[in-house]
């Protein structure tokens, strides 16, 4: 489906009344779920006296309650109820190889038994994990360690205005660069800026800014505004939340020519997109050299505290460890960065991913999920559509990505289309299925063509209970 097409798509669904299920088809999917899984309320109701409103994963659904996990395997997720669920969260994007799988699991095991989780200072899996990116990232001269993409995002703007010594950093709205002050800012649905920013004093913000996904125009005219000042771009290539918001197809070259032109630079999050667009990620994928790119998830395969920056040697050197003694670094640390369990965990996922052919399977499994996703949707004449890049499928339904908040008839319709992405992750749960947030599947190269029909079939069953 090409990039016209998906504006075409979302801009009938936004501008058209919202499609919801029947009354009483909810109110018996919830019924259903309260039968099935009774532990995960119970789980739900304690986690409520110690834990934040009871849930603290955010790309999980959580009506009518969220579903507690007893373990994970291949493609599938058994509940603490004993329900099989066909597993489309992947833990929200780092599993590719499919859950636990084995070999990678030995390997870690020993890795324990060796090393214990955490020395504190280098070990061979480190330069070899780092090694073993930059063979599918070139582009990534030097590589430095983190711990959550969150953090190496914030450890990327940093680096981008030590080294140019400018201030200003844009982002594309609706785009998600994790929750670190300064990028908590437009996130989700483009425009809505300062909405999501609870708890951030506003000077905080006096040196970022954004543009609507896909006007280099607005771009070009920020960076005038700015008098080039600009220290970087950053983006995520395939366009805001993982490509829920599609990507121009010419957009990230233009962005690329205007940094080049300007000498701001270009910020690739990759963090989704590496090892699951295709194994060299966006930048791959857009044949496109950024400045710095961002890992994270993905590049430990699931194993805890694994992210990590690359790009231009000369960028990157800002970065270096150790006291700097008055040299102008950019200062960046964390006692648990480029452990052994985590650098060992990306250097061998790396290598089953390569002779897995991983990324290549999963993604023909996204494919066939999306064309079959589209085939129900037409038969059941609903203006809702799916479509993948590489290992990421997704859905529109009530596409509350798409929404225009300027626009007065649509804004409105905010909160009605992101609750109905609750109502449809429940649907799902129904159907024993669970994906991401509602509207999005990764995919892992155990879903095989048999459970991906399968996963078509249960959603088409959800198409009947559509108003
Ligand atoms: C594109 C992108 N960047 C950054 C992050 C933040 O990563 P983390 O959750 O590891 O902090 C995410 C998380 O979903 C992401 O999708």
């Amino acid at each position: 489906m090409n990039y016209e097409e998906k504006l075409e798509k979302i801009n009938t669904i936004v501008n058209s009344p919202m499609r919801e299920f029947k009354p009483d088809a909810l109110m018996a999917i919830v019924a259903r779920i309260e039968k099935k899984h009774p532990k995960s309320k119970g789980v739900y109701e304690r986690m409520k006296n110690i834990i934040p409103g009871g849930v603290e994963h955010n790309l999980a659904f959580n009506f009518p309650y969220p579903i507690a996990s007893k373990r994970v395997y291949d493609c599938f997720m058994e509940t603490v109820d004993g329900v099989q669920l066909l597993d489309y969260l992947m833990c929200g994007g780092p599993i590719i190889l499919g859950h636990n799988y084995t070999p990678l699991i030995e390997k870690m095991i020993n890795v324990i038994k060796d090393t214990g989780p955490c020395h504190g200072i280098t070990c061979d899996y480190e330069y070899l994990a780092a090694e073993a990116i930059q063979r599918y990232f070139p582009s990534c001269e030097l590589i430095r360690w983190y711990q959550s993409g969150t953090e190496a995002d914030m450890a990327a703007i940093r680096v981008a205005r030590t080294y140019t010594k400018n201030k200003w950093i844009i982002k594309i709205g609706g785009s998600y660069h994790g929750w670190s002050d300064q990028l908590t800012y437009d996130m989700h649905v483009p425009g809505t800026k300062l909405v999501e920013s609870h708890g951030i004093p506003k000077n905080v913000f006096k040196f970022v800014d954004s543009v609507y996904p896909n006007d280099i125009e607005a771009l070009r005219k920020s960076f005038k505004e700015k008098k080039n000042k600009v220290a970087a771009v950053i983006l995520e290539p395939l366009g805001g939340e993982s490509g829920a918001i599609p990507v121009h197809p010419q957009f990230n070259k233009d962005v690329e020519e205007l940094c080049r032109e300007t000498g701001a630079l270009l910020i690739f999050d990759e963090v989704v997109c590496a090892f699951r667009l295709v194994k060299g990620g966006g930048q791959e994928y857009f044949n496109i050299k950024p400045d710095i790119s961002v890992f994270g998830k993905i590049i430990g395969h699931g194993f805890p505290s694994a992210a990590a920056i690359g790009g231009r040697r000369d960028v990157i050197s800002v970065v270096a460890g150790g006291i700097a003694g008055g040299a102008k670094k950019a200062y960046t640390g964390g006692t648990l960065a480029a452990n052994p369990l985590t650098c060992a965990a990306a250097y061998h996922a790396i290598d089953f991913i390569e002779k897995e052919n991983a990324v290549e399977r999963a993604g023909k499994a996204a494919k066939r999920l999306s064309d079959g996703l589209n085939k129900v949707f037409q038969e059941h004449d609903l203006p809702w559509f799916s479509y993948n890049h590489g290992a990421i499928v997704h859905f529109h339904t009530s596409c509350v990505f798409g929404l225009d908040i300027t626009d007065p008839k649509q804004a409105p319709s905010l909160k009605e289309r992101k609750e109905f992405m609750g109502h449809l992750g429940a649907a799902l749960i129904d159907q024993e299925i669970i994906s991401v947030a509602g509207s999005r599947f990764y995919t892992c190269m155990k879903h095989t063509d048999e459970i991906i029909d399968q996963t078509v079939e249960k959603i088409e069953k959800i198409c009947e209970y559509v108003e």
